[in-house]
């Protein structure tokens, strides 16, 4: 069942009712200022980091789902609604809600008044937008009011959540007109506050949230609307919030638009005060002016709309296959460009004030946008990197605001430094940067303690030959990328963490998956040795990773798959010769192993993918295990916590699929690659909406798997590595054009269900037009290049500016 429709040629999604199977949603905001918005126009905004600079306030896990918003009321005579549904539920005579790219539109339509609400962050400004345009569609003429909300979250979204003793007595404003000031804690040691304006004069305001709403009513009947009147409140303590009343006429057809900007603004420590007790209001006032009137929103929404089609022309599909190339011309680079942004910060499943940025997360993340804001890439390396230690281990995650390890995590997760390998050589490949190489960075942001990017790459390397336990496969440590296989954990007290105990530090534990990253990464490593005249090391790295491989085929092959690891005991996990409540198979080392192209000469890697076909696929997606844990395994930890078909547990962890997609890519099963990518892209889940039940745009972390009673169901939209593999396994493997070192490697592997498709892709300034028919499928190419056959796959890159055509049967 669908709950709406794409509409490819605006590049939105249009909901068709409020009553989605779960709320779906969307981001606003691209560099500092940020905004959730559900399509019930439920959700916050925050300024730079949703757990400290955390602008509105939003309750999660609430009853019912999703109260808290943006919301405007309308009220006329006695009757009051709200153009989003929630959260009056009055029934509407027409709702929609289109989420766009950075922005979102929510209409409906009452008693023939339309309300139409537009929501974004304009580029280069701390501020939502929201622009509200009413029509008047009946043949009498209306006079209503329009009441705003928005209610302030007292700035740490986390003691907001928890400190009431503190800060029921804390909260602060002003009001200057038609614009509503929020100042808890500025009297102290803030120097920012936030501020919600409205371009017209008000009837009145409120500040108060008691005083609004009524002490024991919910969102959905505040005294204020239900009275048609403003209170004028002035918050002091208790719950700020910012709510102004409009008086509104329309003749018959006439409409009007009123712009409300709610915004953040720093000020100077000492230009704080206009005068004692007064803020300075002068940085809010330049906010203000600049969406002062509606021709300001527009210029500034298509200004939007232009940044979107300059950054989505860097990768254009076109076939015959709408599905993808929605997903891969559209929503798979937005969401890879939210995922940049929020890490897995803030969602509708990630509270904003859980984790800090993945050490692991972003290294992956940057693979799915690095084309598409390169500087930035850059930039998020060097952070990256200046979080590792000296021995190439690496704090598991980093904060945001202050870009520092993250003490309370640590480090431990011996997959993390192989990642930012990964991480460098995807960005060179894109923008042929090797100067970045040379960039001195620091360990542990330690500035006394600073050297190149290659040598932070060559600890990385290092690391994992440094902990090599006794198959000589690489220690695991707290977990590798399965954060939920914790070897050494051996937890049996509720409420500690099953990845930061370690109550056994054996050297034992072994990681296979660990292992296979090694021989796929290995060899980036080695090249970027060999392109800095490091000849030797480049050879030593190779020589490494060849005896990799060589244990793994030795003690990492259970006969017919790879196996995942050996436990603190030495005991064989994810083995056929576990017993079957047990995994006896896990998708990773199936995936990287393959990747790394272990045994695919001699037959193995085939073997792999074979098992992986019949024991993890489902009609859904490829669960993470098989059988699922049926007991909790104390040596294993969380992975067997879940009940059986969720998360670790046997979940499709829509993550590892893409690098099965790559490994059939690998042995030249095209066909098969483009089958297991269809299954979990959301584009061809929309008609099982009710099923899947997050949102049709976007990839969710988790489907349930086969063992699971609701197998389908998806959770954790949004916020995970999902978005940059299925797009890299896409657009680079199955598609096939890919960025080398040395030139864009076109080498399609999708089959023969999509007879010929063209991609254009820009790299490193050249344009690439790509036309490429569909014979095999399979990853053997003839190429022609500017009309000349070449051998190999191989396009060389051609200077900034210039166009290139190529020729490609596949
Ligand atoms: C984490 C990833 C991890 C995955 C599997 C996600 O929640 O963000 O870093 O690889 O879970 O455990």
């Amino acid at each position: 069942m669908k709950f709406g429709h794409f509409d490819d040629q605006n590049r939105e999604y249009v909901i068709t009712t409020p009553k989605t199977p779960y709320p779906w949603i969307n981001y606003l905001g691209s560099e500092s200022f940020f905004g959730l918005v559900s399509h019930q126009a439920g959700g916050y905004c925050f300024f730079r980091d949703a757990k400290l600079r955390r602008l509105t306030r939003y309750r999660y896990n609430n009853v019912p789902t999703d109260s808290g918003g943006r919301y405007f009321y309308i009220s006329e005579g006695k009757d009051y609604w709200s153009p989003s549904y929630m959260p009056v539920k009055r029934e509407l005579e027409s709702f929609e809600c289109r989420h766009g790219l950075g922005y979102s539109k929510i209409t409906g339509k009452r008693g023939g008044l339309k309300a139409e609400l537009l929501f974004f962050v304009p580029l280069g400004h701390t501020a939502e937008v929201h622009q509200v345009t009413l029509t008047n569609e009946s043949s009498a003429k209306k006079s209503f009011k329009l009441f705003s909300f928005a209610e302030w979250c007292l700035w740490n979204a986390q003691d907001d959540s928890a400190n009431f003793q503190r800060n029921f007595s804390t909260g602060e404003v002003e009001i200057d007109g038609s614009t509503l000031y929020h100042k808890t804690e500025y009297r102290e040691r803030r120097d920012h506050y936030a501020l919600y304006h409205v371009n017209a004069p008000i009837a009145g305001f409120d500040t108060d949230r008691e005083t609004f709403f009524g002490l024991y009513n919910g969102f959905g009947e505040p005294d204020v609307v239900a009275a048609g009147e403003s209170k004028n409140s002035v918050a002091s303590g208790w719950s700020p919030i910012a709510s102004h009343c409009l008086v509104v006429e329309l003749a018959p057809g006439e409409t009007k638009t009123f712009v409300f900007t709610l915004g953040y603004v720093e000020v100077p420590r000492d230009q704080k005060w206009e005068k004692p007790g007064v803020i300075n209001k002068q940085p809010a006032k330049k906010l203000i002016e600049a969406f002062s009137t509606p021709a300001q929103v527009t210029a500034a929404l298509a200004k939007l709309r232009e940044h979107w089609n300059g950054l989505l022309g860097l990768y254009a599909l076109s076939s015959k296959d709408e599905k993808l190339n929605r997903m891969v011309n559209i929503w798979n680079p937005y969401q890879c460009m939210v995922t940049f942004n929020m890490s897995r910060s803030a969602s509708y499943f990630e509270s904003g004030i859980g984790r800090g940025m993945g050490f692991r997360d972003s290294n992956q993340d940057l693979l799915g946008f690095v084309h598409l804001v390169p500087e930035r890439a850059r930039e998020r390396i060097i952070d990256i990197a200046s979080t590792q230690f000296a021995d190439g281990s690496a704090y598991h995650q980093y904060q945001p605001l202050t870009k520092r390890g993250n003490n309370d995590i640590g480090s431990g997760f011996n997959d993390d430094p192989l990642w930012l390998i990964l991480g460098v050589a995807g960005y060179i490949k894109e923008t042929g940067d090797w100067g970045i190489l040379d960039e001195q960075v620091p360990f542990d942001n330690d500035e006394n303690n600073k050297a190149t990017l290659l040598e932070h790459c060559k600890r990385s390397f290092d690391h994992v030959l440094n902990n090599l336990g006794p198959h000589g496969l690489p220690l695991i440590g707290r977990a590798d990328w399965n954060d939920c296989l914790n070897l050494n954990c051996f937890s049996e007290t509720p409420d500690e963490s099953y990845q930061t105990t370690g109550n056994r530090v054996g050297r034992t534990a072994e990681s296979v998956f660990i292992a296979g990253m090694f021989v796929h990464i290995g060899p980036e490593y080695a090249a970027l040795c060999q392109k800095k005249g490091q000849a030797d090391e480049a050879k030593r790295a190779l020589g490494e990773v060849k005896k990799m491989e060589e244990t793994v085929l030795r003690d990492g092959w259970d006969g017919e798959w790879f196996l995942r690891a050996y436990d603190f005991f030495g005991k064989k996990v994810g083995s056929r010769e576990c017993p079957p409540g047990d995994a006896q198979i896990l998708i990773e080392p199936q995936g990287f192993c393959v990747m790394g192209g272990i045994g695919v000469e001699t037959g193995q890697a085939k073997q792999a993918l074979d098992a992986v076909k019949e024991r993890l696929d489902t009609r859904y997606g490829i669960v993470l295990n098989n059988p699922p844990y049926a007991e909790y395994h104390v040596e294993l930890g969380e992975i067997s916590s879940y009940p059986p078909g969720y998360k670790e547990n046997a979940g499709i962890f829509c993550h590892n699929n893409p690098w099965i997609m790559i490994a059939e890519t690998v042995i030249g099963r095209g066909d098969r690659a483009f089958e297991y990518y269809k299954k979990i892209a959301p584009a061809y889940l929309e008609e099982i909406s009710e099923i899947h039940r997050t949102e049709p745009y976007v990839y969710s972390q988790m489907i349930a798997g086969k063992d699971a009673v609701n197998h389908g169901e998806a959770k954790n939209s949004w916020l995970t590595g999902t978005a940059a593999w299925n797009f890299v396994a896409a657009s680079q493997y199955l598609l096939g054009v890919r960025p080398e070192f040395e030139g864009l490697s076109v080498k399609p592997c999708i089959g023969t269900e999509i007879p010929e498709f063209t991609v254009t892709r820009k790299c490193r300034g050249a344009t690439y037009n790509i036309k490429v028919k569909n014979v095999r499928g399979n990853g053997d190419v003839k190429l022609t290049v500017d009309g000349k056959a070449i051998s190999g796959n191989l396009v060389p890159y051609a200077a900034a500016g210039a166009v290139v055509n190529v020729e490609c049967e596949a």
